[in-house]
């Protein structure tokens, strides 16, 4: 037969697969999120999301130093404070959870450290902001976070991750960090986050279930493509170092888009409903489980992310050292 072009050609064995692949998972790719509580020796996994667990600071560090060892760069820490109030004021307390945990784990390990900025986990309503008159008051949540971040900055945090979709919040956090002195703190926005219903074992974790109403008020509307563009512009304007899309899979075509636009370091969030998705398939048997994780998370590399939060960063980092 006459075929002058045969792709076949080069898939014939795994090393030559490997030399023409075009796209690989790195662990320098991997950013673990950790949770961290109150209390002492806590490690308590969670049901919704297989292997992974809620700490209180002493095991949250030891956590740390295994993913370190691992060869992990990075962690994403959640506080999820037991004292809540209205406006969530645990979030920025001096000894605060999240506080003492960025000092021992930038203690114990040479980590970068990355913290989630948001009310949700501390205000007892459950809504990512400070409330007002039965709404998410805008410019008071912006000031509550800015003030969030400064109190990491504090510890010796390395970055900061507002998740809470505030309008303004980078300009202001860039100016609250750069006016104490805390001009390397960078900012890793949630740029583009989708009022998604892939979320629901990580608020159980966190505790987070907005008590009345839902997010929409604040995160995206997932029929918006366009809108993705003008948000991540607005952040970067702003001052925000990396940008980050969310949910990762079922906005692929989103991190595509944003990847074209913008020549900045892109991540990803691989959020809790897409991780409990991917578990239960391995776990009823239908799935080989490092090769399905493995396609997951190549497919958002592919699609343009440079980084990636994930749940599976433990696993996926022992697969990359071990053949
Ligand atoms: C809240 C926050 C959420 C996640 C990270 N930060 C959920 C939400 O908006 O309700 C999602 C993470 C996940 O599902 O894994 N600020
Ligand atoms: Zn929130």
């Amino acid at each position: 037969m006459d075929i002058l072009y045969r792709p076949r050609r080069l898939r014939r064995t795994p090393l030559l697969r490997e030399m023409v692949r075009e796209t690989s998972l790195h662990l320098s790719d991997l950013i673990a999120p950790l949770f961290v509580g109150e209390g002492e020796k806590v490690r308590e996994e969670m049901e919704n999301l297989p292997g992974i667990c809620r700490y209180s600071v002493d095991t949250v560090t030891e956590e740390a130093k295994i993913l370190e060892d691992l060869g992990i760069p990075a962690v994403l820490l959640f506080g999820v404070s037991t004292r809540r109030d209205p406006v969530g004021s645990s979030a920025w307390e001096r000894e605060g959870i999240v506080q003492r945990a960025i000092s021992a784990i930038k203690r114990a390990t040479s980590l970068i450290v990355i913290t989630d900025i948001c009310l949700c986990g501390y205000a007892d309503h459950g809504h990512c902001g400070v409330m007002c008159e039965g709404r998410v008051d805008n410019d008071r949540t912006v000031e509550a976070i800015a003030r969030v971040a400064l109190s990491h900055a504090r510890e010796g945090v390395d970055g900061v991750a507002p998740s809470d979709m505030m309008d303004g919040r980078v300009g202001v956090m860039r100016r609250t960090l750069d006016e104490a002195g805390f001009h390397e703190v960078f900012i890793m926005s949630y740029s583009v986050k989708y009022a998604s219903s892939l979320y629901g074992p990580f608020r159980e974790m966190m505790h987070s279930t907005p008590r009345f109403g839902d997010r929409r008020s604040y995160q995206m509307d997932p029929g918006n493509a366009r809108e993705a563009i003008r948000e991540v512009a607005l952040d970067l304007s702003e001052g925000a170092d990396i940008v980050m899309v969310k949910p990762a899979l079922a906005y692929l075509d989103i991190v595509a888009r944003v990847r074209e636009h913008f020549l900045v370091p892109l991540a990803v969030y691989n959020v809790s409903g897409e991780y409990a998705m991917v578990k239960s398939l391995a776990r009823m048997g239908f799935a080989e489980e490092r090769e399905l994780v493995t396609e997951v998370l190549l497919s958002l590399k592919r699609a343009g992310a440079d980084l990636i939060v994930t749940y599976h960063a433990k696993e996926m980092a022992r697969w990359l050292t071990t053949r």
